[in-house]
């Protein structure tokens, strides 16, 4: 990514249009069917959320075995280009179960940045009011404050789409970096849980933070 000032003011947001499916999903865990939403295309007009493309393919490779990205995220390591094509060949199959993955690209050259992901991997699911959110960032498009636009981005559109209460973020201790991000978004941070993620085979300590909507800051 070219580098940015990352002084743009977040105005001029548009939302995505968040429309319900009126097909209800019947969900594997045997909860209540929940009406997933149709695909959403974000934008603040710097950051675009958007599918992941074949086209982000390599970029998606590079960024994946960036060390940080092996270290506190669960893609496959080493990471090849056989996992990009699946992971965006699953893309639109996934969203149909609830995980919904955004490419993140930048708005003007629509270069891939990153993936914000929003899973329904919480107590009680989507169906029950919560998810948890994941993300990365190439290296070169950190520093400047794109993942927290996409962050605001997806958890407002989340809330406007879904009948969710809350959002969770985990992430392995130690990782200041997506902590910032989060509580610049609005997440309190809640504690750690001892041993509380299986991360690459081995309980690890995690912290966890929380948003609801009216922690948004914006
Ligand atoms: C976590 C991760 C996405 C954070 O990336 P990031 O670049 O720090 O986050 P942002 O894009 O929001 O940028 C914030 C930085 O830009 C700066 N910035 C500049 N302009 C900004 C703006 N308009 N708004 C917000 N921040 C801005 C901030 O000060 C901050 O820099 P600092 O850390 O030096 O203080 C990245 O480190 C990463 O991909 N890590 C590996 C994977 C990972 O850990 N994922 C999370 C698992 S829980």
């Amino acid at each position: 990514m070219a580098s940015r000032s990352g002084a743009a003011p977040q105005t001029g947001v548009t939302r995505a249009l968040a429309v319900r499916s009126d097909v209800p999903m019947d969900r594997p865990d045997g909860s209540a069917p929940f009406p997933i939403p149709t695909r959403a295309h974000l934008s603040d007009g710097v950051v675009v959320l958007r599918a992941p493309r074949p086209s982000d393919e390599a970029a998606i490779v590079a960024a994946a075995n960036d060390p940080d990205v092996a270290r506190f995220t669960m893609v496959p390591v080493p990471y090849g280009v056989s996992d990009a094509h699946e992971f965006v060949g699953r893309a639109a199959e996934n969203w149909a179960t609830g995980q919904f993955i955004f490419a993140i690209a930048d708005a003007a050259t629509d270069e891939l940045l990153g993936m914000c992901g929003l899973h329904d991997r919480e107590t009680g699911g989507l169906a029950g009011g919560a998810a948890e959110i994941g993300y990365w960032l190439a290296p070169a498009a950190r520093g400047a404050g794109v993942m927290t636009r996409a962050l605001t981005l997806v958890c407002q559109w989340a809330f406007d789409a879904m009948p969710l209460e809350r959002i969770s973020w985990w992430a392995l201790v130690g990782n200041t970096s997506s902590r910032a991000v989060a509580e610049r978004v609005g997440f309190q941070f809640e504690g750690t849980v001892r041993r509380g993620k299986l991360q690459r085979g081995q309980r690890v300590d995690a912290w966890i933070a929380g948003l609801l909507r009216e922690d948004l800051t914006s």
